[in-house]
């Protein structure tokens, strides 16, 4: 069953049946402010962050679905008929109401027919300008002329999501709110820096500061009171709950049709003021607007692809890069399941996401990896989850001013953490992506960048690197393999002074990366010592982990095999065997035999199981894992972000009909027909799948802030498509269906385009004949071209 499909010319995702099974999210903004709105308009807003920047206020995990939002209602003045131009909140009937919601980049519009009034609120934020701007039209479609009442709704929060949701006898009374000149000006006594506002275009006829009063006692958005009576009550207050309710009259002939712009920000009234000067100027708003688009499209043209495959094209070239740079912006802590109880990063999150976007986000990558090499301490290790504010403290707006709800200010020894609760892989997976970053910009510069420790002394990035490598190779246990600590990147595999064979595969690969970048910055003592801990590493994962068909995932600390063929419950994994090859630690004869294992036992249509089969017994020197439901997240699901490293497993070996199958098994795309059983957006990838072992197999949850979108996109340009940046030149060396006869590729690298069109007509999955840059037959990568060029790359594959 499908509920919407993909526009891939306006590169929106069209939802026409507005009923579909759960939330269906958007990210709206680019910088500061956020909203994150379901294709019902519901949703939330804050700035900065979704735990102390909140704006407006959701009722997360309720019944109704994703409530509230920012609504805008149309009511027939001549019958007193009323409903939304998103399909939620009054749920009007869908076989007399057309409603659609196109989520795009950074936007959404809804849009909804009935009663002969055509409407549509497009929302947005310009880059430069903290307000989200809804963009309403209403057209009079019939032969008469009509009398409608058109009203804003949001319901704003207390700044602090914790004030929000707590000691209510206190913050009820701790924010106030006012209207002149057409704006709502919602202030905050206690942090007298903090002011939001809703305005508008046009001078209301009526507005509602007061959520109550707009609402009704015993009403909710369904049927608010104003509306049913068609005007609102002029209401405001001092404390109390608080909303942004504006209200015009307007009256259409036939075919006739207007623009209101709504208007809800961050600042005082005066601020509103300006903005609504502004924007009042529509020419303004449809600037902004294509601002927008151009921003993002000056993003996706950095890579474009046109293969045989249209959802490998429209996840690719849209909606991949889209969540991936989501991730890198927001990391895991602004959506529907996490709404506001942590902010900053997660240390190995953020580290892997920004390996997706250096092409696309320099900035943004360089200004991560700096924050986290803050967040790391000398002896190597990284702070599983910190705020870089703690770090680098704002200046404070007003120093004095104290809540009275006590929300302790955080200092940089108390989110220290000592060895106990370090995760084993945290600092692992930065060493990749600050290759990945000089590789894409050539600034080799960056690894002689100087930053502070988190407790103490500073290093160029260059020592950071080290220091994490020195630190995996310290904490190893008998065998040599790496402790398993609070966690490696499985949250619920808690292994303490037991070992994990993943953490030694990734340690691999940090080495791989970093010798290579030491041997292009001619740093020979450092190639050989980290050469000889590779050496070391490689030894003792093939002396230690192989189990005759696969890689075991670890030992217990009382020794016990964990992912071994010997075992009742979790006999192999997926993250030891896909790291095992991606790493290059692992024999090419045992690289064959354990992806083929992965592929025999781990591989489903829906995408590659963690393990198999999932535990059905609590065993805490395993760990959590082990309490949570068979088939359900690290318990045996199809957890999504590691299927990509099977992917790229797959195509190191050269194996692309095996590397498209597992790409095919988790791309949303192909579930876009199959939304009884996935239930979420199709667009985006999930955190995991239920698996096998699970009733609601193939069930999809935690949309947008995972991993797996990063990953797949690493995934799919640099190994199945096979460009990527290398120090001195563009490599080419695509792993394909052997099927696929010819791709395209329009790159842009340092400054300069590369047309590149990859021609298969030997139909291999690997290998190259000839590469040709602008007619001339070349050995090996592209070496860089001149910034402002354009050229064309032909390539044929074979043997
Ligand atoms: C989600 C967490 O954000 C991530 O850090 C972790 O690697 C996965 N869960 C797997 O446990």
């Amino acid at each position: 069953m499908k509920y919407g499909y993909f526009d891939d010319r306006n590169r929106e995702y069209v939802i026409e049946r507005p009923d579909v099974p759960v939330s269906w999210t958007n990210y709206i903004g680019v910088k500061d402010l956020c909203a994150v709105l379901s294709h019902n308009a519901g949703g939330y807003s804050f700035y900065k962050s979704a735990e102390h920047g909140r704006i407006t206020r959701f009722r997360q995990n309720g019944i109704p679905l994703d409530r509230p939002g920012h609504y805008i209602y149309v009511r027939d003045d001549d019958t007193g008929e009323y409903w939304t131009i998103s399909w939620q909140p009054t749920g009007t009937d869908l076989s007399i109401a057309k409603y659609d919601c196109r989520h795009g980049l950074s936007y959404s519009k809804f849009s909804c027919d009935y009663q002969g009034i055509q409407a549509s609120q497009l929302i947005f934020i310009p880059i430069d300008d903290d307000v989200e701007l809804w963009d309403v039209m209403i057209r009079n479609a019939t032969r008469k002329q009509r009398h409608l009442s058109i009203f804003s709704y949001v319901e704003f929060s207390f700044h602090h999501i914790e004030i929000d949701n707590q000691n209510l006898q206190m913050s009820l009374y701790a924010g106030g709110s006012s209207y002149s000149d057409a704006i709502i000006e919602y202030d905050f006594f206690y942090e007298p820096w903090t002011f939001h506002y809703m305005t508008a275009s046009f001078i209301p006829d009526s507005y509602d500061s007061m959520r109550d009063s707009f609402i009704g006692t015993y009403h909710t958005e369904s049927d608010p009171e104003a509306v049913s009576k068609g005007s609102c009550f002029n209401s405001s207050e001092l404390g109390g709950n608080h909303c942004g309710a504006l209200h015009k009259k307007i009256t259409l002939l036939p075919n006739q049709e207007t623009r209101l712009v709504f208007m809800l920000g961050v600042g005082d009234r005066k601020t509103a003021k300006n903005i609504r000067k502004k924007y009042s100027n529509f020419t303004n708003v449809d600037n902004a607007f294509l601002g927008l688009r151009e921003y993002w499209m000056a993003k996706l043209d950095k890579f474009q692809c046109k293969t045989p495959h249209d959802g490998l094209n429209s996840m690719v070239n849209t909606w991949t890069l889209y969540q991936a740079e989501t991730c890198v912006v927001w990391s895991r802590f602004a959506s529907f399941i996490e709404v506001g109880g942590r902010t900053g990063l997660g240390y190995r999150d953020t580290s892997q996401d920004i390996m997706a976007v250096p092409h696309t986000n320099p900035e943004k990558v360089k200004q991560r990896m700096l924050e986290l090499f803050n967040g790391q301490v000398q002896q190597g290790y990284g702070l599983h989850l910190f705020d870089p504010e703690v770090f680098n403290p704002p200046e404070a707006k007003l120093p004095g001013v104290r809540l009275p709800t006590v929300v302790p200010t955080p200092r940089p020894a108390d989110i220290i953490h000592g060895l106990q609760d370090t995760c084993s892989d945290d600092a692992l997976w930065i060493v990749a992506s600050v290759c990945e970053y000089v590789k894409e910009t050539g600034d080799l510069a960056f690894f002689d960048h100087v930053i502070p420790f988190a407790d103490g002394d500073q290093g160029t990035v260059y020592e950071h690197l080290k220091r994490s490598l020195d630190f995996s190779a310290e904490q190893v246990g008998k065998t040599g393999i790496c402790l398993g600590l609070r966690a490696d990147w499985n949250d619920c595999l808690n292994l303490g002074g037991g070992e994990s064979a993943m953490v030694s595969f990734l340690h691999h690969w940090a080495l791989v990366n970093f010798i290579e970048a030491a041997s292009f910055l001619g740093r020979d003592v450092d190639v050989q010592k980290y050469t000889a801990m590779a050496d070391k590493v490689r030894r003792s994962c093939e002396e230690n982990l192989w189990d005759g068909a696969w890689y075991l995932r670890g030992f217990t600390r009382n020794g016990l095999k964990i992912g071994s063929h010997e075992n009742q419950e979790g006999k192999i994994f997926l993250e030891s065997n896909s790291l095992a090859v991606l790493s290059e630690a692992a024999s090419l004869e045992h690289s064959q035999k354990c992806m083929d294992s992965v592929d025999k036992y781990l591989y489903s249509e829906f995408g590659i199981h963690l393990l198999w089969p999932s535990f059905s017994k609590p065993d805490d020197d395993i760990g959590y894992v082990t309490r949570v439901y068979k088939g359900i997240k690290e318990n045996g699901a199809i957890f999504t972000h590691p299927n990509p490293w099977a992917i790229v497993a797959e195509c190191k070996l050269g194996r692309g009909e095996r590397a498209m199958k597992f790409f095919n098994s988790t791309l949303p795309y192909n579930q876009n027909d199959l939304i009884e059983i996935r239930q979420s957006e199709p667009y985006s990838y999930c955190q995991f799948v239920m698996g096998r072992d699970h009733t609601a197999y193939g069930r999809a949850r935690h949309p947008w802030l995972t991993g797996s979108a990063g990953w797949a996109y690493h995934a799919v340009t640099h190994w199945i498509l096979g460009i990527r940046p290398g120090y001195a030149g563009l490599i080419i060396d695509p792993c394909i269906p052997a099927d696929w006869k010819e791709f395209e590729i329009n790159r842009q690298w340092r400054g300069a385009a590369y047309h590149i069109v990859v021609k298969n007509p030997n139909g291999v999955q690997k290998g190259i004949k000839d590469i040709r840059l602008n007619s001339k037959s070349i050995k090996g990568s592209i070496p860089l071209q001149q910034a402002g060029t354009t050229n064309e790359v032909i390539v044929e594959m074979g043997h």
